[in-house]
């Protein structure tokens, strides 16, 4: 349960994020919370009773107690030195490479505001000078009313410290303001929500960290393969080359080297 002291930070700064974000319109903003993505699971599940949450929501946090991440990873979140967020959505009408998508929205929104340029790892990792700053994990669920909800949550670095940073293999975005990279994100999640233009994969493709040719490690569904890096298929799948040949991979992991 909440403290009044709790419970009256999350009206305020709702209230507030509510006018300061020019999308969506409805914010709830916590100090402290188990995971954003499932408070928007648990919204949902009110959702599909009684029609009482407005979408789309955002649900975001200064700190999380049991952040995840993609594949059953765990998303170190400590106070204050990140953006912890969900956009709980309806699903897009444009589905075609959606996580890319996402993805390529966002580190081409934070790259226009952040000291450094951001790019991506496959499929949806952000980078910044050969470091992870920030993930994605998109999961989708009914959400009653024939609705199929997609919860759309980013984790982003903005100011681990030297150890944290050496203690999870990751870096941060330093030198950009928590509220900053939240619209921006915000604005970058609304413009996939709202599109029904089909992915642009070659441009999607130019914000990769991943050059043609280049040896890839990659890792999925307990698989490891390594082979070349052949760019994206049609649908944003991973186009690895072996020695029987191109496959192609639709979920997995990117191993540095
Ligand atoms: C990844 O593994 O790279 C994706 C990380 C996603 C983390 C964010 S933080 C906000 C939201 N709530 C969670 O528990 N996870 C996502």
């Amino acid at each position: 349960a909440m403290s009044g002291d709790d419970q009256l930070f999350a009206d305020r700064a709702g209230a507030l994020l509510t006018r300061v974000l020019a999308w969506p319109e409805s914010v709830v903003h916590l100090r402290r919370v188990d995971s954003t993505q499932r408070l928007a699971r648990r919204f949902a599940e009110l959702l599909a009773k009684d029609d009482e949450i407005p979408l789309p929501t955002l649900f975001t946090a200064f700190e999380q107690t049991a952040g995840r991440g993609r594949l059953g990873n765990r998303w170190t979140s400590p106070a204050g030195e990140g953006v912890y967020s969900t956009w709980l959505i309806e699903l897009p009408a444009m589905t075609a490479a959606l996580p890319l998508r996402v993805g390529a929205s966002l580190a081409t929104a934070l790259s226009g505001i952040s000291p450094r340029p951001v790019r991506m790892k496959w499929p949806n990792d952000l980078w910044v000078d050969g470091a992870k700053v920030g993930g994605v994990l998109i999961e989708t669920f009914l959400g009653g009313q024939g609705k199929t909800l997609a919860a759309v949550g980013l984790g982003l670095n903005l100011g681990l410290t030297a150890a944290e940073a050496i203690e999870l293999r990751a870096s941060s975005i330093y030198g950009l303001s928590w509220i900053d990279a939240l619209s921006a994100s915000s604005l970058a999640v609304q413009a996939v929500a709202e599109s029904t233009d089909a992915p642009d994969l070659r441009s999607i493709e130019r914000l990769l960290i991943h050059r043609r040719g280049e040896t890839l490690r990659f890792k999925t569904a307990g698989r490891r393969i390594e082979g070349s890096y052949e760019g994206l298929d049609e649908i944003g799948r991973l186009r690895v080359g072996v020695a029987g040949g191109i496959e192609s991979f639709a979920s997995g992991e990117v191993i540095e080297a």
